[in-house]
């Protein structure tokens, strides 16, 4: 017997929230397949694809997948058991689109299905941290969440992985370009400070709390106003070349806002039709390409 998973992007962050917001896109997104093996106990990670040069550790206990898969065999009691994980990448790593969640989300699901399914995707989600943890040191659920269980997920606690839907208003729309540049988000969470101004906290809170509104009033143009990163986006955007003119165009071009996906290099534009982020994310990506950086074009509904 066997389970196949796809598990999607996510755009974490979302400009107001570092560390407590995220939503999924529709793609890309990684491909987990689990296997039963009688003839082994415990995870073992039999094929890996879609890394291009880069490798990816097959040792369960530094693989996200691997890890997040064997942490719940253990909660389950079920060590006993063998469990063969495909791992089939489809997004690349260090991309800002939460690719190491979605291995780990998708792990948990695939191996939680083929046992019966004992525990809801909420529950899945500490194990599925755990296994995310491996990748960039740091226990936070604002890609995994939302990967888990879809939609805007807005995180209280990461201590407590206390979790919440948000709605979502009416034709919400992203475009998400991808540069292809790396960053690790070990390096990304390096470069910022760990303080921030009280009056910097105080702008940081009056957007998050009126984008927050926004979702629930389904005004979009508050939700505009609302997508301003006062903390985060000022100290990660030197990482990124032509972040800036990147922004401008899709401000110009009508996007409600936009910034950092995630860690980076990876930037997303809200915007209030599908047929607007086709030209939002088609801007984006000339801006790439004017200084000889390809980039891939995502636009998604939310
Ligand atoms: N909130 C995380 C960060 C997301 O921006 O560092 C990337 O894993």
């Amino acid at each position: 017997r066997e389970v196949r998973v796809f598990a999607p992007a996510t755009v974490a962050n979302v400009a107001v929230g570092f560390d407590i917001l995220g939503f999924a896109i529709n793609r890309p997104g990684d491909e987990i397949v689990a296997r039963l093996n009688d003839s082994f106990s415990g995870v073992r990670i039999v094929v890996i694809t879609g890394t291009g040069d880069k490798v990816l550790p097959t040792e369960v206990e530094k693989n996200t997948a691997g890890m997040a898969a064997l942490r719940l065999l253990q909660h389950l009691g079920e060590e006993g058991r063998g469990i063969e994980l495909e791992i089939h990448k489809k997004m690349p790593f260090g991309s800002g689109l939460g690719s190491s969640a979605a291995s780990a989300a998708g792990a948990t699901v695939a191996v939680n299905e083929l046992l019966g399914a004992p525990l809801t995707r909420e529950s899945l989600l500490y194990f599925t941290v755990l296994g995310e943890e491996v990748a960039d040191g740091s226990f936070h659920a604002d890609n995994v969440a939302p990967c888990l269980v879809g939609g805007i997920t807005l995180i209280r606690s990461n201590d407590s992985l206390d979790v919440h839907h948000l709605p979502v208003p009416t034709n919400l729309h992203v475009a998400v370009v991808h540069p292809e540049i790396e960053i690790l988000t070990r390096d990304a969470r390096a470069v910022l400070s760990d303080t921030v101004l009280l009056k910097t906290a105080i702008q940081q809170m009056g957007s998050l709390a009126s984008f927050i509104t926004a979702l629930y009033t389904n005004d979009l143009p508050l939700l505009g106003r609302s997508l301003r990163d006062h903390i985060i986006e000022p100290q990660r955007k030197k990482l990124i070349p032509g972040f800036d003119q990147v922004q401008a165009v899709a401000l110009q071009r009508g996007a409600l806002g936009c910034s950092i996906s995630g860690a980076g290099p990876s930037i997303f534009a809200l915007c209030d039709s599908g047929y607007l982020a086709q030209a939002v994310g088609q801007g984006m990506q000339a801006v790439f390409q004017d200084s000889g950086i390809e980039s891939q074009v995502y636009v998604s509904p939310i």
